[in-house]
């Protein structure tokens, strides 16, 4: 039986940073980041609206904390507000350690998607 999510722009992935992300120096790149945040902001935009979406802008990207290889990274994102055609999603990023199971914010992110038909025409979105 199908079940309905009671909370649908909440989405939270989960990545291992491995060596093909990182520079030299052991640190992911920015742009992977960005990749991650923008997947995470079109899961949750689109599972909201329930339409495709596109990404119009990311901004406020704050970087607080190196990510190493290794490093285990928890990103959520959630639908923080909704215009016409358009939706602000807040993506938080998280290192975890795993020893003392702590969550340290590493960077966030707001994401504005808009919703898109069929035909990629805007598309007003129910709220
Ligand atoms: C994003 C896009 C659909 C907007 O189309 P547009 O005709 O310029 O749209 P509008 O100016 O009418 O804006 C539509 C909505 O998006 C918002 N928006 C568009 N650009 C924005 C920006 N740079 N910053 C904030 N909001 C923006 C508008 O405020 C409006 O919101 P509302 O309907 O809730 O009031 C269009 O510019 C586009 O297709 N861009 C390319 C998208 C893309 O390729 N992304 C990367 C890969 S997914």
């Amino acid at each position: 039986m199908a079940e309905s999510n009671p909370c649908p722009s909440v989405v939270e992935v989960n990545h291992i940073v491995m060596p093909e992300h990182a520079n030299p120096l052991g640190s992911v790149f920015g742009g992977v980041i960005l990749g991650w945040i923008d997947l995470v902001a079109v899961m949750s935009a689109s599972r909201y609206c329930g339409h495709n979406v596109v990404t119009a802008k990311i901004e406020a990207v704050e970087f607080h904390l190196p990510m190493k290889v290794g490093d285990q990274i928890c990103l959520r994102g959630k639908v923080s507000s909704v215009g016409n055609t358009s939706m602000v999603i807040d993506v938080d990023v998280f290192k975890v350690d795993v020893t003392s199971r702590q969550e340290f914010q590493a960077t966030s992110a707001k994401v504005i998607m808009v919703a898109l038909d069929k035909q990629g025409n805007k598309i007003k979105i129910n709220k």
